[in-house]
C-alpha cells in the first residue's frame, strides 16, 4: 500500500488551508497526513474523505449535496454556496445557446470549477462536478457522434462495440471538460408504450444487463464517473407510465429490473441515480427500503445516489426543496435544478431540527468526495487542462466510423420477400418519406434538444442522413435516386418514423404507429403500381405497423441510428465491390406486436407477438410472407387526440407570430414571436415544463398591426366530422396569469383562410384568477363560424391585440369532454368587456 499523503498543490492546497478554517500550517498537515487525495484504493480514499468532512461546516456540507442546473446556478453561486455539483439538463447549454462551441463549454466549465475551488466566500473550495445526459453519444453538443440508441445497441448485440463507443463518448464528454454522465440507463422496458422504451437495451433483463459491464468500465477507464440509472423499476410500470407504479415483489423486482445493478455494482459504478417510478404506492425517491436496504445492503453499493430532476418533489408531503425523507431514505446528491438555494437553507433547518441527522450528512458528503477522488477532480487542475488532452475529439472521424459500424449492427430485417435486399447499388431507386433525409428524425429524444424536436439537418453538422448515405454510393456506383414518386424505377425506399420524443412526453396508449404524414398513402400507391417497396423505419419501439408489413416487399426496423445515417445505406445496398457485403446480423431486442392493445387488459403491455425477441432475417434467409391480419383492436378510442400535453403531440407543432411574421416554431423551452409581443415559456405545472406561459405585451407588437397570436398546427390536415358528430370538443388546461386587457378570439383553422373563430375573453375573465381550469368548447361552435371539419389543420388559436398571461397545460381532442367543462356556443358569441371588437 501506498504511503499516506501527497503533496497538495496549487488550488487544492489552498482550499485544504481554507477547508481547516485557519492558515497554521499543523492543522494543514494533520489534514495532510491523514489523506492521500489521489489514493488508489478504496480505504484510503474513504479515510482522506472523512478527514476532510470532519474539518467543514455544516453549511460547506450541505452545499456539497446539491447538484444545481446551469442556466440558474451562476459563478458566483458557486463561489459562495460551494455547491458540489451542477448539471446541464437536455436541451441545456451554455448561455442558453443551442450552437455552443465546444470553448464555450470549456469556458463554463473552467468557471464553475476556478469558482469551486476559490474559498474566499466561505465554501470549502471543493471542486464542484458536472454530470451531462451523454447517453447515445455527447448529445447537447453541437456536432458530436451521435450513436444509436441503447434499443439499437441491443439490436446489435456487440457488448465489445458498446464498449467502443462509450469510450469514443467519454472522451468526447472530456473534450468539453465534463466529468461525469449520467448513464448508462439499465432500464428494462417491459411495455412499449413507456416514451424511454428506446433508452432500454432490451426488455429482456439479461440481455439488457450484458451491455452493462462493458460500459461502466469502459467509461470509468476514460476517468468519467458513470451513473447506472433510474434504480429500479423504471422500465416496469403500469401502462408503461413514465414515473408511474411499478408494483412486484422485491425478488421480482430484483430479477427484472435490477440485473443491470448488480452488473454496474460489481464494476463499481460511481453513482446510481434513483428513479421517478413508486414501488407500491410509495416513491422510491423516499423510500429507504429501496435505496438504502436493498441497493446498499443487499446488492453492496458503496458509492453515491444522486436523485433525478426534482424528484424528491414527488414524495409523498415534499416539495422540490423540502425533503428530509428522501436525504433519509438514502439520496446523497439532490439534483434540485432550479430551487437548490431554498433547499440549501431548508436542509441546513433540519440538520438543526435533528430531522437529519449529521451523521447521515457526513455518510452523504464523503460518498460524494471518495467520487471526486476517484474522477480525478482534486489532482487534475483546470477542466480545460485536461480537455486539451482530447482536442478535435468531438464528432472525431473514428467515432464516426464506430457509430457506423454500431448502425450495420443495430438494423433488423423483418422481411424480404424474394430477397429483394441487398439492392444493386447501380439501379434507379426512389428514396421517399419524410424522415429519408432527416438527421433529427433519426436520433430520436435526447438530441440537441430535451425532447429532440426542433432540429433541422444543419443541427448535426458532419452527420449524414439516409438519404445522403443512399445518394453517395448509388450515384459513386453509376446508378441515380429520384425524388418523384412517378418516376419509373426499380424499386422504392420508403422512410418513415415516429416524432422525436423523451420522458413523459413519449408515453402513448397504444403501440400502433400512427404518425401519419402521408407515408401509408404513399406505399400504397406505390406497391399498387408494381414498384417493389423497401420500408425503413425509425422508431423508438417495436409498434404495430401490420398493414405496412402487409404492403412492402422488404422491411428495416432501423430504430434511433444517430448521426450516421450512412450506416443504414451500407445495409440497404450491395457493395460495388462485391468485397465486403454486410449482412443483416441486428435481432429484435422485444418482441414485435401482432396487435395494438392487450385485448384481456388495457393496462398491460401487448401480449401477442408477430416475431419474437430474437427475430432477424440474414440476407439469405428466405421466408414467405403471409399477410397479417391489419385489424386494430384500440382503433375506437382514435378519434380522441392530443394537441399539447407538456409539449407538442403527434402531429401537431406549436408556433407564435405576430404581424411582421405570422409563423414562429416554438420549439425551445423559451420562444418568442418576432417583434417579441409573444413570449412562450416552459413552466412546471405537475412536472417539469409540462406547461407553457404565454405572454402577450401588445406594446411591443409592431405598428402595423398588434394581432398576436399563439396556435398548434399540423401539416398534416385531420378529419374531425366524426369527432363532431359524436359531440367532440376542443379540451384546453389553462390559468390565467394577467386577464386580458383586449378581446380574445379563439379559432381552429381548416387551412387559413377557412377558420371558425369565436370570441374567449368571457371565458378568460370569468375563470377563477391563478387557478387552473379545465374548458371544453365543443367544435360544433368552431363549426357555425365556419369550420370546415374534413380538412383542419389548426386545432387552437389563440390571439388577442391586448395584453395577457396565460399559462397552458393541455390542448386536446376529445369526443368525451367532462360535462361540467363544457362552454356554451352561446358564450362564445360576445365579449364581455370588449363589446367594441
Ligand atoms: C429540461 C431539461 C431536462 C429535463 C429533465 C427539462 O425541463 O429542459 O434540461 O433534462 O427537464 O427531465
Ligand atoms: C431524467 C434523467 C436525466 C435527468 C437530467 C431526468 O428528468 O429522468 O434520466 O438524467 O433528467 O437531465
Amino acid at each position: 500500500m501506498r504511503e499516506k499523503s501527497v503533496v497538495l498543490s496549487g488550488v487544492m492546497l489552498m482550499s485544504a488551508l481554507t477547508l481547516l478554517g485557519c492558515q497554521r500550517s499543523q492543522d494543514l498537515s494533520g489534514v495532510d497526513s491523514a489523506c492521500a487525495i489521489d489514493a488508489t484504493d478504496g480505504p484510503s480514499r474513504a479515510a482522506c474523505a472523512q478527514a476532510i468532512v470532519s474539518q467543514m461546516s455544516i453549511e460547506q456540507k450541505v452545499a456539497q449535496m446539491i447538484q444545481g442546473e446551469i442556466r440558474d446556478v451562476t459563478f458566483d453561486d458557486v463561489r459562495q454556496y460551494g455547491l458540489g455539483s451542477v448539471l446541464n439538463g437536455g436541451g441545456s447549454f451554455p448561455q442558453e445557446n443551442k450552437y455552443a462551441s465546444v470553448q464555450d463549454w470549456i469556458d463554463l466549465a473552467d468557471g464553475y470549477y476556478s469558482a469551486s475551488t476559490d474559498a474566499s466566500g466561505g465554501s470549502a473550495g471543493i471542486p464542484i462536478i458536472w454530470g451531462t445526459d451523454a447517453v447515445h453519444g455527447h448529445n447537447n453538443v453541437m456536432g458530436a457522434t451521435l450513436f444509436p440508441h441503447n434499443i439499437g445497441l441491443g439490436a446489435a448485440r456487440d457488448p465489445e462495440l458498446v464498449g467502443k463507443i462509450i469510450s469514443a463518448t467519454a472522451r468526447e464528454v472530456k473534450a468539453t471538460g465534463i466529468d461525469w454522465i449520467f448513464a448508462p440507463t439499465v432500464a428494462v422496458a417491459r411495455d412499449a408504450r413507456w416514451g424511454r422504451t428506446y433508452e432500454s437495451f432490451s426488455s429482456d433483463p439479461s440481455l439488457a444487463a450484458s451491455f452493462v459491464a462493458p460500459i461502466v468500465e469502459a467509461m470509468q477507464a476514460e476517468g468519467v464517473a458513470s451513473t447506472a440509472k433510474h434504480f429500479i423499476g423504471d422500465g416496469g410500470t403500469l401502462r408503461g407510465d413514465d414515473r408511474g407504479e411499478t408494483s412486484l415483489p422485491l425478488d421480482g423486482l430484483v430479477s427484472i429490473h435490477g440485473q443491470g445493478y448488480v452488473q454496474a455494482i460489481d464494476k463499481d459504478v460511481m453513482s446510481v441515480m434513483a428513479s421517478f417510478n413508486s414501488w407500491y404506492g410509495k416513491k422510491i425517491h423516499g423510500s429507504k427500503a429501496i435505496l438504502t436496504d436493498l441497493l446498499r445492503e443487499d446488492l453492496g453499493f458503496d458509492g453515491m445516489v444522486v436523485s433525478d430532476w426534482n424528484g424528491i418533489g414527488e414524495v409523498l408531503g415534499c416539495t422540490n426543496d423540502n425533503c428530509a425523507q428522501a436525504i433519509n431514505a438514502g439520496i446523497d446528491m439532490v439534483m434540485v435544478p432550479s430551487d437548490w438555494k431554498s433547499l440549501y437553507h431548508t436542509m441546513l433547518q433540519q440538520v438543526d431540527d435533528g430531522v437529519i441527522s449529521v451523521e447521515r450528512i457526513d455518510e452523504a458528503v464523503t460518498r460524494i468526495l471518495v467520487m471526486k477522488m476517484r474522477a480525478g477532480l482534486f489532482t487534475r487542475g483546470l477542466p480545460s487542462t485536461l480537455a486539451a488532452q482530447y482536442d478535435n475529439q468531438i464528432g472525431h472521424a473514428e467515432h464516426r466510423a464506430i457509430a457506423r459500424e454500431a448502425v450495420r449492427k443495430s438494423q433488423v430485417l423483418l422481411k424480404n420477400d424474394k430477397g429483394l435486399l441487398p439492392l444493386s447499388p447501380g439501379g434507379r431507386y426512389l428514396v421517399a418519406g419524410p424522415a429519408a433525409d432527416d438527421i433529427g428524425l433519426q436520433s430520436g429524444g435526447w438530441t440537441v434538444s430535451w425532447q429532440g424536436t426542433g432540429n433541422t439537418n444543419a443541427d448535426f453538422p458532419g452527420g449524414t442522413s439516409i438519404y445522403d448515405g443512399l445518394q453517395a454510393q448509388v450515384e459513386a456506383a453509376g446508378g441515380s435516386i429520384v425524388s418523384d414518386i412517378n418516376a419509373n424505377v426499380d424499386a422504392a425506399i420508403v422512410v418513415f418514423s415516429e416524432t422525436p420524443y423523451a420522458e413523459m412526453q413519449g408515453d402513448i396508449y397504444s403501440v400502433a404507429w400512427f404518425d401519419q404524414r402521408g407515408e401509408r398513402d404513399l406505399i400504397q400507391a406505390l406497391s399498387d403500381r408494381g414498384v417493389p417497396v423497401i420500408a425503413v423505419f425509425l422508431t423508438g419501439r417495436p409498434m404495430w405497423v401490420n398493414d405496412i408489413l402487409n404492403d412492402v416487399d422488404a422491411f428495416v426496423v432501423s430504430w434511433l441510428p444517430g448521426s450516421e445515417g450512412v450506416g443504414v445505406a451500407d445495409m440497404l445496398l450491395r457493395d460495388p465491390s462485391e468485397s465486403v457485403q454486410f449482412d443483416f446480423t441486428g435481432r429484435l431486442p422485444m418482441p414485435w406486436p401482432a396487435l395494438d392493445v392487450n385485448v384481456a387488459d388495457r393496462d398491460l403491455p401487448v401480449d401477442e407477438f408477430l416475431f419474437p425477441l430474437g427475430y432477424g432475417l440474414s440476407v439469405e434467409d428466405r421466408v414467405v410472407w403471409s399477410d397479417v391480419s391489419e385489424r386494430l383492436i384500440g382503433a375506437d378510442n382514435s378519434l380522441d387526440q392530443e394537441v399539447f400535453n407538456g409539449g407538442p403531440r403527434g402531429n401537431w407543432r406549436l408556433y407564435t407570430g405576430d404581424s411582421s411574421d405570422w409563423a414562429v416554431e416554438a420549439t425551445s423551452s423559451v420562444s418568442q414571436s418576432s417583434s417579441g409581443s409573444v413570449k412562450i415559456k416552459g413552466i412546471d405545472r405537475r412536472v417539469q415544463e409540462d406547461a407553457r406561459r404565454l405572454t402577450f405585451t401588445s406594446a411591443l407588437a409592431t405598428e402595423e398591426g398588434r394581432l398576436s397570436q399563439v396556435y398548434m398546427q399540423s401539416e398534416y390536415p385531420t378529419d374531425l366530422t366524426d369527432l363532431n358528430e359524436a359531440g367532440g370538443a376542443l379540451v384546453i388546461d389553462f390559468r390565467v396569469v394577467q386577464k386580458p386587457t383586449d378581446s380574445v378570439s379563439l379559432r381552429m383553422d381548416c387551412k387559413y383562410p377557412c377558420s371558425g373563430r369565436v370570441r374567449f375573453s368571457k371565458v378568460l375573465l370569468d375563470a377563477p384568477a391563478s387557478e387552473w381550469t379545465r374548458k371544453s368548447i365543443p367544435t360544433a361552435c368552431f363549426v357555425n363560424e365556419g369550420l370546415k371539419l374534413d380538412r383542419v389543420d389548426t386545432a387552437f388559436v389563440l390571439a388577442t391585440e391586448g395584453d395577457m398571461t396565460l399559462d397552458i397545460s393541455e390542448i386536446k381532442l376529445t369526443t368525451m369532454p367532462e360535462i361540467s367543462s363544457i362552454v356554451s356556443c352561446a358564450d362564445l358569441v360576445n365579449d364581455k368587456e370588449f363589446a367594441s371588437q
